[in-house]
């Protein structure tokens, strides 16, 4: 049963005030989870609540706070600690908004987060346990965001993220290691040519590179210094975030760091983007590409599928925002056939997992996924393991808050020994 439900603020890495939620259960155990928050947020996201005004530039969540301690606390106290699903329905209930805008989506998470924790530390297992029960086995492959562009970085790279895939190590431990190994040749060689080796929000470089393919080339080569072949050991993922380069106005994506770069306006349309991409799979080992297109075109969605879906993994982040509703469609049209999953876009646990059984269910992958502003929560690697997602995306091997996730997963490779299973059980796409 539980006792009592106590939030307060607390900061993320963006030096962003953020919710913390402490839930006390009747045996005396205190189970804590804390909110991510993103930058290059989607327009369907659910809403996290900001008090506005002076106090933190607008930034403080004060009101969202205040909103677990009463509203939220009187809705589940004495409410059983075991029941997730049905104490998420109360928690979306006592909500009542079709976006969690009323009480805040950052106040429910952490409710919802905190309350499993405080479940399987009473039962005195690990949190991926009680999520995903004695099958969940498999440890994810990493994407590594290496190098940072976009609205992460201040650089001149327009795409937000350049990734590592260690998709043929023997164990998350190894291709961890692999990765690290190649983030610091990647250090050593962007250091050589003079460039920034300052780190993103994410942790990866953030150098004023030209474009996407001098991103792959300087990855290539940091591969091959390390020792491995790319195409073999590690495969590549990016993840444009397109909504964020869309001008309605033109009509077109426009690049404003390449523009900057070549002194002249770069714009290209969804056909020129999806061609973008089809010379960027034929000349480097690009196996991912998360919102290659705007969170609103869902035909073009259909196109870039039709174009690219045989081989290359295509995931939906904005454009599906995590919610059930979204990807139904976008399995209805073809329009992607992966779904990154990032818990605060939606709100509750138990949606989060609703969205990645209709994923599993109709043959899209999914990859759990951190925010660009984050805390040390490593919830997001349980969840992971849990739902035996095979992928997830918690930037690059730097930053307090980054490696807190992969040295969770390390310690529940541990946990597991020979039982541990690693990596995305198919690496083609032809199904
Ligand atoms: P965000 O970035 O957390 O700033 O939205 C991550 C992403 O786009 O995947
Ligand atoms: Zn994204």
């Amino acid at each position: 049963e539980i006792l009592d439900v106590y939030a307060r603020e607390i900061l993320d890495s963006r030096g962003n005030p953020t919710v913390e939620v402490e839930v006390l259960t009747e045996d005396g155990t205190v189970g804590r989870a804390s909110v991510p928050s993103g930058a290059s947020t989607g327009q369907y996201e659910a809403v996290e609540l900001r008090d506005g005004g002076e106090r933190y530039g607008g930034k403080g969540v004060q009101n969202a706070v205040e909103h677990v301690n009463t509203i939220l606390a009187d809705c589940i106290i004495g409410e059983n600690i075991y029941q997730q699903a049905e104490i998420d329905r109360k928690l979306i209930r006592a909500d009542g908004s079709e976006n969690k805008s009323r009480l805040g989506a950052n106040a429910i998470l952490g409710v919802s987060m905190a309350v499993a924790h405080a479940a399987a530390k009473s039962l005195e297992i690990p949190l991926f346990r009680y999520l995903g029960g004695s099958q969940a086995l498999r440890l994810p492959v990493p994407m590594f965001n290496v190098i940072n562009g976009g609205c992460h970085t201040r650089s001149a790279l327009d795409f937000q993220e350049f990734m590592l895939m260690p998709v043929q190590a023997e164990s998350f431990s190894e291709g961890l290691r692999m990765a690290v190994e190649i983030y610091h040749q990647l250090r050593k060689l962007l250091d050589e040519a003079g460039l920034s080796v300052a780190v993103g929000d994410e942790g990866g470089f953030a150098p004023d590179l030209s474009g996407a393919e001098e991103a792959f080339d300087y990855l290539n080569r940091a591969v091959k210094a390390a020792g491995y072949v790319p195409g073999e050991e590690i495969r590549f993922a990016m993840d444009a975030a397109a909504s964020e380069l869309w001008d309605e106005t033109r009509g077109a994506y426009y690049f404003p760091g390449e523009s900057r770069m070549k002194g002249k306006e770069i714009l290209r349309d969804t056909e020129e983007m999806i061609r973008y991409y089809q010379t960027l799979s034929e000349g480097f080992a690009l196996w991912s590409i998360e919102d290659g297109l705007d969170e609103n075109d869902w035909e073009g969605w259909g196109h870039l599928s039709a174009a690219l879906g045989k081989n290359l993994q295509l995931v939906g982040d904005d454009l599906f925002v995590t919610n059930a509703k979204r990807l139904k469609k976008g399995i209805r049209l073809g329009a992607a056939n992966a779904v990154l999953v990032k818990v605060n876009q939606i709100g509750t646990l138990t949606e989060a997992f609703e969205t990645m059984e209709l994923a599993g269910k109709n043959g899209y992958r999914f990859v759990v996924s951190h925010r660009s502003g984050e805390t040390e929560d490593t919830t997001i690697a349980d969840i992971a393991v849990a739902s035996g997602a095979g992928q997830i995306k918690t930037g690059a091997p730097c930053r307090g808050e980054r490696t807190a996730k992969y040295n969770r997963l390390l310690r529940i490779e541990d946990f597991l020994g020979g039982m541990a299973k690693y990596g995305v059980d198919n690496l083609s796409f032809l199904c």
